[in-house]
């Protein structure tokens, strides 16, 4: 059966843009910026990744541990989440004008940087080969969704600190979201992903 899913870009390819778009952002972060400037900047970063870390978690790790149980990347892939989170947290308890505010993005940039690189030279490589297009396509129209429930309550917010300074993030950041917005639309017309009893 046709399934408008199947027009979806498929989930590694989101999941590259999704790392592509915070990497641009970590290179905007320069140690000279405004304070109010490197914090929208960081807020950014912490947002996306947060967004990223969850969706993988929920839809992609859990197909590729069922498909591929011996690939050694998936032992590793959460706990460096969890370090990922624990920088998250206290960046966002660090000042703008803290010099730890700079170190600490350094180090969630390296870490990130290293786990991105794994992500991209193998699992990805991986769900190609093993999935079909198709199903990559309906786990990217899955992930849109999800995207958009987690995206949703604080859209607002976000899209006023991403505003600030630059505005290349910004600008995915609503390009994502209006995305977001046309694929819950076109993709369940009639089904939100939330279970509606009425
Ligand atoms: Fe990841
Ligand atoms: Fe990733």
């Amino acid at each position: 059966m046709f399934s408008l899913n199947k027009l979806s870009p498929t989930i590694t390819n989101m999941i590259r843009f999704d790392h592509s778009h915070v990497m641009v952002t970590f290179h905007q972060y320069e140690r000279d910026k405004r304070p109010s400037v490197k914090k929208a900047l960081a807020d950014t970063i912490c947002d996306a990744l947060e967004i990223h870390a969850a969706l993988e978690e929920e839809i992609f790790y859990p197909v590729m541990r069922q498909r591929d149980a011996g690939e050694p990347f998936m032992h590793k892939a959460e706990p460096e989440h969890d370090e990922m989170r624990r920088l998250i947290s206290e960046l966002r308890r660090t000042s703008g004008s803290d010099p730890r505010h700079d170190k600490l993005v350094m180090e969630l940039m390296r870490d990130v940087m290293h786990h991105v690189a794994d992500e991209e030279t193998t699992l990805l490589p991986h769900a190609e080969a093993m999935l079909s297009k198709d199903a990559l396509s309906e786990l990217g129209a899955q992930m849109t969704r999800r995207r958009l429930e987690l995206v949703g309550p604080k859209a607002g917010k976000l899209a006023k600190s991403h505003a600030v300074g630059f505005s290349g993030s910004g600008t995915a950041l609503l390009v994502g979201l209006a995305s977001a917005v046309f694929a819950a639309k076109a993709f369940a017309p009639k089904k939100p992903w939330k279970s509606n009893p009425a």
